[in-house]
Protein backbone atom coordinates (compact mmCIF):
# COMPACT_ATOMS: atom_id res chain seq x y z
CA UNK A 1 0.00 0.00 0.00
CA UNK A 2 1.57 3.34 -0.82
CA UNK A 3 2.92 5.59 2.24
CA UNK A 4 3.49 9.04 1.57
CA UNK A 5 5.72 8.92 4.91
CA UNK A 6 8.02 6.00 3.25
CA UNK A 7 8.61 8.52 0.19
CA UNK A 8 12.33 9.73 0.31
CA UNK A 9 13.37 13.69 -0.02
CA UNK A 10 12.77 14.81 -3.75
CA UNK A 11 15.18 17.49 -2.91
CA UNK A 12 16.64 18.80 -6.09
CA UNK A 13 13.44 18.07 -8.20
CA UNK A 14 10.86 20.53 -10.15
CA UNK A 15 7.52 19.82 -10.54
CA UNK A 16 4.93 21.62 -12.68
CA UNK A 17 1.41 21.74 -11.22
CA UNK A 18 -1.57 23.35 -13.35
CA UNK A 19 -4.43 24.45 -11.06
CA UNK A 20 -2.49 24.81 -8.16
CA UNK A 21 -4.03 27.60 -6.05
CA UNK A 22 -7.17 25.22 -5.21
CA UNK A 23 -8.20 22.08 -4.41
CA UNK A 24 -5.85 19.22 -5.31
CA UNK A 25 -4.30 21.32 -6.83
CA UNK A 26 -3.01 23.18 -3.50
CA UNK A 27 -2.77 19.66 -1.83
CA UNK A 28 -0.67 18.14 -4.34
CA UNK A 29 1.78 21.25 -3.96
CA UNK A 30 1.76 21.15 -0.09
CA UNK A 31 2.72 17.39 -0.58
CA UNK A 32 5.29 18.35 -2.80
CA UNK A 33 7.23 21.16 -0.45
CA UNK A 34 6.96 18.68 2.19
CA UNK A 35 9.37 16.68 0.02
CA UNK A 36 11.25 19.43 -0.90
CA UNK A 37 10.83 19.22 -4.33
CA UNK A 38 10.59 22.49 -5.70
CA UNK A 39 7.07 23.74 -6.99
CA UNK A 40 5.82 25.72 -10.15
CA UNK A 41 2.45 26.56 -9.52
CA UNK A 42 1.37 27.30 -12.52
CA UNK A 43 -2.17 29.67 -12.18
CA UNK A 44 -4.73 31.46 -13.83
CA UNK A 45 -5.02 34.55 -11.79
CA UNK A 46 -1.28 35.36 -10.15
CA UNK A 47 -3.48 37.16 -6.91
CA UNK A 48 -5.20 33.77 -6.13
CA UNK A 49 -1.59 31.65 -6.58
CA UNK A 50 0.21 33.64 -4.02
CA UNK A 51 -2.51 33.18 -1.84
CA UNK A 52 -2.27 29.60 -1.81
CA UNK A 53 1.42 29.85 -1.40
CA UNK A 54 1.38 32.20 1.67
CA UNK A 55 -1.25 29.45 3.20
CA UNK A 56 1.23 26.54 2.10
CA UNK A 57 3.99 27.97 3.05
CA UNK A 58 2.42 28.77 6.78
CA UNK A 59 2.20 24.84 7.10
CA UNK A 60 5.43 24.11 5.05
CA UNK A 61 7.39 26.96 6.05
CA UNK A 62 10.69 25.11 3.88
CA UNK A 63 7.83 24.95 0.80
CA UNK A 64 10.34 26.27 -2.31
CA UNK A 65 7.34 27.55 -4.38
CA UNK A 66 7.18 29.80 -7.42
CA UNK A 67 3.50 31.01 -8.89
CA UNK A 68 3.93 31.72 -12.65
CA UNK A 69 1.13 32.68 -14.85
CA UNK A 70 -0.36 30.05 -17.02
CA UNK A 71 -4.45 30.39 -18.58
CA UNK A 72 -5.23 27.41 -19.81
CA UNK A 73 -7.67 28.72 -22.04
CA UNK A 74 -5.38 30.17 -24.47
CA UNK A 75 -2.83 28.80 -26.46
CA UNK A 76 -0.54 32.28 -26.40
CA UNK A 77 -0.68 31.92 -22.65
CA UNK A 78 0.56 28.40 -22.58
CA UNK A 79 2.84 29.50 -25.10
CA UNK A 80 4.22 32.29 -23.04
CA UNK A 81 4.05 29.96 -19.77
CA UNK A 82 6.49 27.54 -21.41
CA UNK A 83 8.73 30.22 -22.47
CA UNK A 84 9.02 31.81 -19.37
CA UNK A 85 9.82 28.04 -17.88
CA UNK A 86 12.32 27.15 -20.54
CA UNK A 87 13.97 30.65 -20.16
CA UNK A 88 14.63 29.67 -16.19
CA UNK A 89 14.92 25.91 -16.23
CA UNK A 90 16.61 23.57 -18.14
CA UNK A 91 14.75 20.49 -16.77
CA UNK A 92 11.21 19.35 -15.51
CA UNK A 93 10.87 16.04 -13.50
CA UNK A 94 7.03 16.38 -12.89
CA UNK A 95 4.24 17.91 -14.97
CA UNK A 96 1.28 17.45 -13.41
CA UNK A 97 -1.63 18.08 -15.74
CA UNK A 98 -4.24 19.16 -13.16
CA UNK A 99 -6.50 22.12 -13.62
CA UNK A 100 -9.73 21.53 -14.43
CA UNK A 101 -13.31 23.16 -14.89
CA UNK A 102 -16.84 20.97 -14.63
CA UNK A 103 -20.26 21.50 -15.77
CA UNK A 104 -20.11 25.61 -16.34
CA UNK A 105 -23.27 27.05 -18.84
CA UNK A 106 -21.49 27.26 -22.35
CA UNK A 107 -18.65 29.06 -22.20
CA UNK A 108 -15.49 29.54 -25.05
CA UNK A 109 -11.62 29.72 -24.61
CA UNK A 110 -9.75 32.16 -26.80
CA UNK A 111 -9.42 30.31 -29.38
CA UNK A 112 -13.01 29.42 -29.20
CA UNK A 113 -13.00 26.12 -28.00
CA UNK A 114 -16.03 24.59 -25.50
CA UNK A 115 -14.28 25.62 -22.49
CA UNK A 116 -14.46 22.06 -20.72
CA UNK A 117 -12.16 20.46 -23.94
CA UNK A 118 -10.63 23.49 -24.55
CA UNK A 119 -9.27 23.91 -20.64
CA UNK A 120 -9.07 20.04 -19.67
CA UNK A 121 -8.04 18.46 -22.61
CA UNK A 122 -6.71 20.26 -25.19
CA UNK A 123 -4.67 23.32 -22.58
CA UNK A 124 -2.93 20.08 -21.20
CA UNK A 125 -2.47 18.90 -24.66
CA UNK A 126 -0.55 21.86 -26.20
CA UNK A 127 1.24 22.07 -22.84
CA UNK A 128 2.52 19.04 -22.80
CA UNK A 129 3.77 19.27 -26.18
CA UNK A 130 5.17 22.51 -25.86
CA UNK A 131 7.31 20.82 -22.22
CA UNK A 132 8.13 17.61 -23.78
CA UNK A 133 11.87 17.65 -24.87
CA UNK A 134 12.39 19.45 -21.44
CA UNK A 135 10.59 16.45 -19.66
CA UNK A 136 11.87 13.68 -21.75
CA UNK A 137 15.34 15.11 -21.53
CA UNK A 138 15.41 14.69 -17.52
CA UNK A 139 15.48 11.55 -15.98
CA UNK A 140 12.85 9.71 -14.34
CA UNK A 141 10.45 12.32 -15.54
CA UNK A 142 6.62 11.16 -14.86
CA UNK A 143 3.71 12.91 -16.72
CA UNK A 144 0.46 12.76 -14.58
CA UNK A 145 -3.12 13.74 -15.89
CA UNK A 146 -5.96 14.07 -14.00
CA UNK A 147 -9.08 12.34 -15.32
CA UNK A 148 -12.60 11.41 -13.70
CA UNK A 149 -14.87 9.11 -12.64
CA UNK A 150 -16.66 10.76 -15.30
CA UNK A 151 -14.52 9.28 -17.80
CA UNK A 152 -16.87 6.05 -17.30
CA UNK A 153 -19.92 7.53 -19.21
CA UNK A 154 -17.90 9.82 -21.19
CA UNK A 155 -17.94 9.70 -25.03
CA UNK A 156 -15.96 11.55 -27.69
CA UNK A 157 -19.28 13.37 -29.80
CA UNK A 158 -16.81 13.79 -33.00
CA UNK A 159 -19.32 15.22 -34.72
CA UNK A 160 -19.92 18.15 -32.76
CA UNK A 161 -16.65 17.75 -30.74
CA UNK A 162 -17.12 21.92 -29.91
CA UNK A 163 -20.98 21.69 -28.73
CA UNK A 164 -21.77 24.41 -31.92
CA UNK A 165 -25.29 22.10 -32.55
CA UNK A 166 -26.24 21.93 -28.69
CA UNK A 167 -24.56 21.79 -25.71
CA UNK A 168 -24.73 19.64 -22.55
CA UNK A 169 -22.49 20.66 -19.33
CA UNK A 170 -22.46 16.82 -17.83
CA UNK A 171 -21.79 15.18 -21.69
CA UNK A 172 -18.83 17.77 -22.02
CA UNK A 173 -17.38 17.30 -18.85
CA UNK A 174 -17.46 13.47 -19.51
CA UNK A 175 -15.94 13.70 -22.92
CA UNK A 176 -13.10 16.18 -21.43
CA UNK A 177 -12.08 13.47 -18.74
CA UNK A 178 -12.52 10.93 -21.21
CA UNK A 179 -10.07 12.76 -23.48
CA UNK A 180 -7.79 13.17 -20.79
CA UNK A 181 -7.16 9.53 -20.22
CA UNK A 182 -7.16 8.68 -23.85
CA UNK A 183 -4.10 10.98 -24.30
CA UNK A 184 -2.73 9.57 -21.29
CA UNK A 185 -2.64 6.25 -22.53
CA UNK A 186 -1.56 7.10 -26.27
CA UNK A 187 1.36 9.69 -25.07
CA UNK A 188 2.88 7.04 -22.82
CA UNK A 189 2.49 4.35 -25.86
CA UNK A 190 4.00 6.75 -28.09
CA UNK A 191 6.83 7.26 -25.36
CA UNK A 192 7.54 3.82 -25.27
CA UNK A 193 7.33 3.57 -29.05
CA UNK A 194 10.31 5.93 -29.17
CA UNK A 195 12.56 4.54 -26.56
CA UNK A 196 11.73 6.99 -23.76
CA UNK A 197 11.78 6.67 -20.21
CA UNK A 198 9.36 8.92 -19.35
CA UNK A 199 6.11 8.51 -18.05
CA UNK A 200 2.44 9.17 -18.49
CA UNK A 201 0.46 8.06 -16.14
CA UNK A 202 -3.55 8.61 -15.15
CA UNK A 203 -4.99 9.53 -11.95
CA UNK A 204 -8.57 10.33 -10.47
CA UNK A 205 -9.61 11.79 -7.19
CA UNK A 206 -12.38 9.88 -6.58
CA UNK A 207 -14.91 12.38 -5.18
CA UNK A 208 -13.35 15.13 -3.18
CA UNK A 209 -14.59 18.11 -1.65
CA UNK A 210 -13.03 20.93 -3.39
CA UNK A 211 -14.37 23.99 -5.60
CA UNK A 212 -14.80 21.77 -8.50
CA UNK A 213 -18.52 22.26 -7.83
CA UNK A 214 -18.34 26.02 -7.99
CA UNK A 215 -20.92 26.05 -11.16
CA UNK A 216 -24.17 23.62 -9.35
CA UNK A 217 -26.98 24.95 -8.40
CA UNK A 218 -26.29 26.35 -4.79
CA UNK A 219 -29.92 25.40 -3.74
CA UNK A 220 -29.45 21.74 -4.40
CA UNK A 221 -25.58 21.61 -3.63
CA UNK A 222 -27.04 23.32 0.16
CA UNK A 223 -29.79 20.65 0.05
CA UNK A 224 -27.71 17.86 -0.68
CA UNK A 225 -24.68 18.16 0.99
CA UNK A 226 -25.27 15.94 4.03
CA UNK A 227 -25.61 12.73 1.76
CA UNK A 228 -22.33 14.48 -0.69
CA UNK A 229 -20.45 14.73 3.19
CA UNK A 230 -20.91 11.00 3.51
CA UNK A 231 -19.52 9.92 -0.15
CA UNK A 232 -16.36 12.17 -0.71
CA UNK A 233 -13.43 12.65 0.69
CA UNK A 234 -11.17 15.73 1.81
CA UNK A 235 -8.99 17.31 -1.13
CA UNK A 236 -5.98 16.02 0.57
CA UNK A 237 -7.20 12.25 0.52
CA UNK A 238 -7.96 13.15 -3.05
CA UNK A 239 -4.56 14.49 -3.74
CA UNK A 240 -3.26 10.82 -2.88
CA UNK A 241 -4.11 8.93 -6.59
CA UNK A 242 -2.12 11.63 -8.30
CA UNK A 243 0.70 11.71 -5.81
CA UNK A 244 0.82 7.84 -5.55
CA UNK A 245 1.24 8.24 -9.79
CA UNK A 246 3.99 11.13 -9.10
CA UNK A 247 6.07 9.74 -6.60
CA UNK A 248 5.63 5.50 -5.99
CA UNK A 249 8.67 3.37 -7.26
CA UNK A 250 5.74 0.85 -8.26
CA UNK A 251 4.04 3.23 -11.12
CA UNK A 252 4.53 2.08 -14.44
CA UNK A 253 3.26 4.08 -17.53
CA UNK A 254 0.14 3.86 -18.52
CA UNK A 255 -1.32 3.05 -15.53
CA UNK A 256 -4.31 4.71 -13.84
CA UNK A 257 -4.31 5.10 -10.48
CA UNK A 258 -7.71 6.41 -7.97
CA UNK A 259 -9.09 5.68 -4.80
CA UNK A 260 -9.86 2.17 -3.73
CA UNK A 261 -12.88 2.27 -1.71
CA UNK A 262 -16.58 1.72 -3.22
CA UNK A 263 -17.02 2.44 -6.31
CA UNK A 264 -13.35 4.45 -6.25
CA UNK A 265 -15.18 7.52 -4.33
CA UNK A 266 -12.56 7.75 -1.71
CA UNK A 267 -10.27 5.51 0.46
CA UNK A 268 -6.35 5.18 -0.18
CA UNK A 269 -5.34 5.55 -3.32
CA UNK A 270 -4.41 2.27 -5.69
CA UNK A 271 -4.68 1.12 -8.89
CA UNK A 272 -8.08 2.26 -10.74
CA UNK A 273 -10.23 0.64 -13.50
CA UNK A 274 -9.77 2.50 -17.22
CA UNK A 275 -12.87 1.54 -18.84
CA UNK A 276 -12.89 -0.13 -22.11
CA UNK A 277 -13.72 2.39 -24.66
CA UNK A 278 -11.10 4.48 -23.16
CA UNK A 279 -8.65 2.48 -24.92
CA UNK A 280 -10.41 2.54 -28.06
CA UNK A 281 -7.43 3.13 -30.69
CA UNK A 282 -9.57 4.23 -33.42
CA UNK A 283 -11.44 6.90 -31.50
CA UNK A 284 -7.97 7.47 -29.75
CA UNK A 285 -5.90 7.92 -33.01
CA UNK A 286 -8.61 10.23 -34.39
CA UNK A 287 -8.89 12.21 -31.28
CA UNK A 288 -4.71 12.65 -31.22
CA UNK A 289 -4.55 13.93 -34.76
CA UNK A 290 -7.78 16.26 -34.21
CA UNK A 291 -6.09 17.78 -31.16
CA UNK A 292 -2.69 18.41 -32.90
CA UNK A 293 -5.12 20.17 -35.37
CA UNK A 294 -6.87 22.39 -33.37
CA UNK A 295 -3.69 23.44 -30.94
CA UNK A 296 -1.90 24.26 -34.29
CA UNK A 297 1.21 21.90 -33.58
CA UNK A 298 1.86 17.97 -34.37
CA UNK A 299 4.00 16.41 -31.23
CA UNK A 300 7.50 15.04 -32.44
CA UNK A 301 8.27 12.33 -29.98
CA UNK A 302 11.49 10.95 -31.64
CA UNK A 303 14.78 10.42 -29.50
N1 LIG B 1 -12.90 17.24 -6.90
C1 LIG B 1 -13.30 16.11 -7.44
O1 LIG B 1 -14.09 15.36 -6.85
C2 LIG B 1 -12.80 15.69 -8.78
C3 LIG B 1 -13.29 14.48 -9.31
C4 LIG B 1 -12.79 14.03 -10.51
C5 LIG B 1 -11.81 14.74 -11.17
N2 LIG B 1 -11.36 15.91 -10.65
C6 LIG B 1 -10.34 16.64 -11.42
O2 LIG B 1 -9.33 17.12 -10.56
C7 LIG B 1 -8.75 18.31 -11.09
C8 LIG B 1 -8.65 19.38 -10.02
O3 LIG B 1 -9.96 19.73 -9.61
P1 LIG B 1 -10.31 20.27 -8.15
O4 LIG B 1 -11.33 19.35 -7.62
O5 LIG B 1 -9.10 20.56 -7.37
O6 LIG B 1 -11.08 21.62 -8.56
P2 LIG B 1 -10.88 23.15 -8.08
O7 LIG B 1 -10.75 23.22 -6.61
O8 LIG B 1 -12.01 23.88 -8.73
O9 LIG B 1 -9.52 23.54 -8.75
C9 LIG B 1 -9.41 23.66 -10.13
C10 LIG B 1 -8.16 24.41 -10.48
O10 LIG B 1 -8.09 24.53 -11.91
C11 LIG B 1 -7.83 25.89 -12.22
N3 LIG B 1 -8.30 26.29 -13.54
C12 LIG B 1 -9.55 26.36 -14.02
N4 LIG B 1 -9.56 26.90 -15.24
C13 LIG B 1 -8.26 27.18 -15.57
C14 LIG B 1 -7.61 27.76 -16.67
N5 LIG B 1 -8.30 28.22 -17.72
N6 LIG B 1 -6.27 27.88 -16.65
C15 LIG B 1 -5.55 27.47 -15.59
N7 LIG B 1 -6.11 26.95 -14.49
C16 LIG B 1 -7.46 26.80 -14.48
C17 LIG B 1 -8.56 26.66 -11.13
O11 LIG B 1 -8.12 28.01 -11.09
P3 LIG B 1 -9.08 29.19 -10.53
O12 LIG B 1 -9.12 29.02 -9.05
O13 LIG B 1 -8.41 30.43 -10.99
O14 LIG B 1 -10.42 28.96 -11.17
C18 LIG B 1 -8.15 25.85 -9.92
O15 LIG B 1 -6.86 26.17 -9.53
C19 LIG B 1 -9.62 18.67 -12.30
O16 LIG B 1 -8.98 18.28 -13.48
C20 LIG B 1 -10.90 17.88 -12.08
O17 LIG B 1 -11.54 17.57 -13.31
C21 LIG B 1 -11.82 16.39 -9.47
Amino acid sequence: MFDINKVPSQKGRIAIITGANAGLGEETSRIFAEKDMKVIMACRNQKRGEEAKRKILAKVPKADLEVMQLDLSSLESIQAFVEDYKSNYSKLDLLINNAGIMVPPLMRTKENFEIQFGVNHLGHFHLTNLLLPTITGTENSRIVILSSLAHQRGKIYFDDLNWEKSYSKWEAYGQSKLANLMFTLDLDEKLKASGHKTMSVGAHPGVARTSLARHFNKLTYLFLYPVFFFMTHTAEKGAMPTVMAALDDSVQGGEYFGPTGRKEMKGAPGRAEIMPHAKDKEVRDILWSVSEELSGKKFQIVK
